[in-house]
């Protein structure tokens, strides 16, 4: 379990990050959201004991990253910034840190396997991808087999092939009764992922809890040679309608099930030639979220 209370940093005149609270509960995938420059690598530095917090408290199965007493088998993370020593070799790189954690070599090769790496095993860091960085950097993360995962944009640098394989992981460690922590800019990457949602702007909390319950309201588009009269109709039936463009035969139809759309213009003798229901997607209300100006649905940690 992650829990974070009233974490604020304040660089100078910048606030990264602006009394946040959240929490990542174990057995889940939670998702930290946000555009570039909302906090999330600040609040994930300060987590991990990289920053000091200007005020709060973020803390790993409640307590601070500075008290935890074994910390590579506590928690795994991984950073934008790598860090590896490009003479070393993928292997030599995690056999150090292994040493250094006092884990064992089975372990390097079972970390190696679980992330891919033993395909580039050999293979010196200055010269891997960027996706086979974020390989490693994973598989670093792994070798105290730590019941806390925190990783922030892990999909940078990999294919959609990457980022398939990344979720399949995720999902396994959460079944396993671990805590995920996932920050990313990019929603779909994370989308299909994580149960639960925290997004950010501008350092402060703007939606937490359930991915599902994130989802705007339904819309569904109709098209009809009589938009007008439809409109009536359907201002009639109290909801809520927009053309789409002016003077189009197009509606975009909010609060109404397209079958009751399609009963009601039957009952009223307006013909419709296209009734599609929008697929609701969490981009959209994400986009909601975090641009400036409104604040949208959700919030409340
Ligand atoms: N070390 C730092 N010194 C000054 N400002 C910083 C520092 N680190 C981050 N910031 C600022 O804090 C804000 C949040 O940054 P960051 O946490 O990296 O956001 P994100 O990871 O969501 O993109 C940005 O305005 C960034 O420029
Ligand atoms: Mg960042």
């Amino acid at each position: 379990m992650i829990e974070v209370r009233g974490l604020t940093k304040v660089f100078g005149t910048v606030t990264a990050v602006a009394d946040l609270a959240f929490e990542a509960a174990e057995g889940r995938v939670t998702a930290f959201l946000g555009p570039n420059g909302a906090g999330k690598t600040t609040t994930m530095r300060m987590l991990l004991g990289l920053v000091r917090p200007s005020a709060g408290v973020a803390t790993i199965g409640g307590r601070r990253y500075a008290e935890l007493s074994r910390p590579s088998s506590e928690v795994g993370a991984v950073l934008d910034t790598a860090g590896f020593h490009p003479a070393h070799t993928a292997r030599d790189h995690l056999r150090v840190y292994a040493r250094m954690g006092g884990h064992s070599r089975a372990r390097v090769a079972e970390v190696m396997d679980l992330t891919g790496v033993a395909a580039f095993a050999g293979r010196r860091t200055r010269a891997l991808s960027t996706g086979m960085g974020r390989r490693l950097a994973l598989a670093t993360a792994l070798l105290g087999d730590p019941a806390v995962l925190v990783l922030d944009e892990p999909g940078n640098g990999l294919d959609p092939e990457g980022i398939a394989w990344l979720r399949g992981l995720l999902r396994g460690f959460a079944a396993q009764g671990r805590t995920v922590l996932v920050s990313s800019h990019v929603l779909s990457e994370v989308e299909q992922v994580a149960d639960h949602a925290v997004v950010v702007r501008d350092g402060r909390l703007v939606a937490s809890g359930p991915v599902h319950g994130m989802y705007g309201r339904p819309a569904v588009h109709v098209r009809s040679p009589q938009a007008a009269r439809l409109r009536a109709v359907l201002a009639d039936a109290d909801t809520e309608t927009d053309t789409e463009e002016a003077g189009s035969d197009r509606l975009r139809v909010v609060g109404l099930t397209p079958a009751a759309i399609a009963d009601l213009a039957a009952a009223h003798g307006v013909p419709l030639h296209e009734i599609t229901p929008e697929r609701p997607t969490l981009e959209r209300a994400f986009l909601d979220l975090t641009s400036t100006g409104t604040g949208g649905q959700g919030g409340g940690a």
